[in-house]
């Protein structure tokens, strides 16, 4: 592997462009967060954790996913991109402050690697001991969530929980690349990636990488980037979801899931699992515009000495435990769109079972 431009430390904000900002204010409520800044143009939304915010979006002529923003440990990271992108570093005029560089990946989307960005005070939220068959750590205590019982209210004529999840921070992102191998060596090359997962097709060819960043031996997520070749997308389509830490384990993203359900608004994508890659429970649903955003809790840490494995297409879709896939998932569409787009494609698990069956009769008429 070539040495990297840099090895970029976490990944911050996710950035999109949107046609009308208030229905997506409200989602952002809705699904955990907390606004941090506005102004006439530009919403800020951030989680419990240290990053002045993890989501941006600014008014734009269509709705559209922009790019993502990473950490550089170091200043000196920013002089090796701009010198070979030839760009400037630039001071970071939004909420806080900075230097930056902005780079363009090979799907045309934007990269934002940030340095000396302020910190936001975290958000303290008491964290719940649970009690588990081996393990009995809460006595003479009650568990409570919230308001417990009066979380749920009425609104209008339904019953409404209405306690939210808790985002803590951005984790990581999905996209859809024209082509995989290149943006996988992409990311190593100029943002010093590790290959957590190798995903290999059924044809033996690799279909792209789940990819976490290099710390050396210090733990990181699993994945912090997913990029993945789905023929005819990339470019404006690139954009797969965006999945957040909840501040406080499975009971969080839980809530958040009734909260959703029960508000009634929104179109609940896939979940509630427990996927295979990355080993998070997970709960994905798509804001007012058919972009995705997975809630997401207790995945796997992993440093830099661990090696690469190839997983195949069973690893990659069928999670642990959870519901089936649906055949949308990873693709933005308008939200009006989906349900007929379920019911004429091919259910991923379904594709499964026809690969499998056939590789079964292929052995079994060769022996
Ligand atoms: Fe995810």
């Amino acid at each position: 592997m070539n040495v990297p431009l840099c090895k970029i430390a976490d990944i911050i904000y996710v950035r999109f462009e949107l046609v009308e900002l208030e229905a997506q204010k409200k989602y952002l409520n809705h699904f955990g967060m907390m606004l941090a800044h506005e102004d006439d143009n530009s919403i800020y939304f951030r989680g419990t954790g240290t990053s002045p915010y993890i989501y941006v979006a600014t008014k734009g002529k269509e709705n559209k996913y922009i790019g993502s923003a990473y950490k550089a440990n170091n200043f000196s990271d920013l002089e090796a991109l701009s010198k070979e992108f030839d760009v400037d570093i630039v001071e970071n005029n939004e909420p806080g402050g900075g230097h930056k560089v902005t780079v363009i990946d090979p799907d045309g989307i934007r990269v934002e690697v940030c340095h000396g960005m302020k910190e936001a005070e975290p958000i303290a939220v008491v964290s719940k001991v649970l009690n588990t068959g081996q393990s009995k750590q809460r006595e003479n205590e009650l568990q409570r969530f919230g308001k417990a019982a009066d979380e749920w209210q009425v609104h209008g004529d339904k019953w409404v929980y209405e306690l939210s999840s808790k985002v803590k921070r951005l984790g990581h992102t999905a996209i859809n690349c024209k082509d995989a191998q290149a943006s996988v060596d992409w990311y190593s090359n100029v943002l010093g990636f590790l290959i957590s997962n190798n995903c290999i097709g059924p044809d033996g060819s690799s279909m792209g990488a789940f990819m976490r960043c290099d710390q050396g031996d210090k733990p990181v997520d699993h994945h912090t980037m997913n990029n993945m070749g789905l023929p005819g997308e990339g470019g404006a389509l690139a954009y797969g979801h965006a999945g957040y830490e909840v501040q406080d384990s499975i009971d969080d993203l839980m809530a958040g899931h009734y909260h959703m359900k029960t508000v009634d608004e929104y179109y609940h994508e896939w979940g509630i699992g427990r996927h295979l890659l990355g080993s998070q429970m997970y709960d994905y649903w798509r804001d007012p515009h058919g972009f995705t955003h997975e809630h997401w809790t207790d995945g796997d840490l992993m440093d830099a000495s661990i090696p690469t494995e190839n997983s195949g297409f069973r690893d990659l879709a069928m999670a642990q435990y959870g519901p089936e896939v649906p055949s949308t998932f990873g693709i933005t569409m308008p939200v009006d769109q989906i349900d007929k787009a379920r019911a004429t494609h091919p259910t991923i698990p379904g594709m499964i079972k026809e690969m499998e069956m056939a590789a079964k009769a292929e052995i079994e008429e060769q022996s």
